[in-house]
Order: C-alpha cells, then sequence, then structure tokens
C-alpha cells in the first residue's frame, strides 16, 4: 500500500506533489481569469473598436432584406422612434416615427402605402407630408445609406 510523506497509508488518494500541483494550477488561472475580466473592459474603452464614419447621429435602422417591398419597421432613433419605410420599387425612406399631433407613434400601412397614425387617424405620404387628418406639419424627415447590408439613418444637416 503506498504511504504520504508522513508514513501514512493514502489508499488511493493522489500523491501530495500532485494535489499540491492542481492547487497551484486553479489558484493560477483564477487569477489570470481575474486579471482578463478586469483587463479586457479597460482594453475596450482605451480602444473602441472601429465605426463607419457616419457622424455620432446616425444609428443601424435595418439589414438589407429584412423588409420586403411595400413595408416598414419602427427603430430606435436615440430615445424617440424612428420608420424605415422599403417602397414598393424598393427604395428605402426614414423619418420619425413621432406624430405631429400628440406625439402617438407612427406606422407604416400597406394597404394605404402611406404613414398612419392610430391615435386620430392622421396620415402622411411617403416623404413624412402631413395629408390628412390632424398632424400640423410634416414628419422629421432622415438621410438613409446603404453601406454593406446595413441601413444607417441620420438626420439630415441643415442647409
Ligand atoms: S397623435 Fe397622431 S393623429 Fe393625433
Amino acid at each position: 500500500m503506498p504511504t504520504n510523506s508522513r508514513g501514512m497509508a493514502s489508499a488511493g488518494n493522489p500523491p501530495p506533489i500532485a494535489r499540491r500541483r492542481f492547487v497551484e494550477v486553479l489558484l493560477g488561472s483564477g487569477f489570470v481569469a481575474t486579471a482578463v475580466a478586469f483587463l479586457y473592459p479597460v482594453l475596450r474603452y482605451l480602444v473602441p473598436p472601429k465605426a463607419p464614419d457616419l457622424g455620432s447621429d446616425a444609428v443601424v435602422a435595418g439589414r438589407v432584406g429584412e423588409l420586403k417591398p411595400n413595408s416598414g419597421k419602427v427603430f430606435r432613433f436615440g430615445n424617440h422612434p424612428g420608420l424605415l419605410i422599403r417602397t414598393s420599387s424598393g427604395e428605402y425612406r426614414a423619418m420619425s416615427a413621432t406624430c405631429t399631433h400628440l406625439s402617438c407613434t407612427v406606422q407604416y400601412r400597406d394597404d394605404l402605402r402611406q404613414v398612419w397614425c392610430a391615435c386620430h387617424n392622421g396620415k402622411y405620404d411617403l416623404n413624412g407630408r402631413n395629408i390628412a387628418g390632424p398632424p400640423p406639419r410634416p414628419l422629421e424627415n432622415f438621410e438613409v445609406q446603404v453601406r454593406g447590408d446595413e441601413i444607417f439613418v441620420r438626420r439630415r444637416l441643415e442647409a
């Protein structure tokens, strides 16, 4: 029967050196994992990922192929909703999705081919112009750029 360093029998137990080595590896890997968990966010902060140069106010509104023709979707534009529309001809349009009447969120109606506000039946055309109902002003129109398979939207620069 094997004995340990004190001369005691160690039935089936690994030798003390192997146990010590195992504990050292366990503690060492724990230290490395802690160091990586601390350093990774610091490095990500110091070296941010490259972003397309579209200005700080551009957002990704969707991906190419996500919208079928004659459909639309609401996306987040900062703290406000935006509306991305793919027209029947395949062209992308984007505008604010906040109704200019009482700030309900508008939606695209494929049956009307118009932007519609469900709160008081307000209607806008595909350029965001108010055409029916109570909305007093057009929706803010956004600039759309397709880069790769992403659709970027940003505010139009004032002239
Ligand atoms: S809030 Fe949109 S029509 Fe009144």
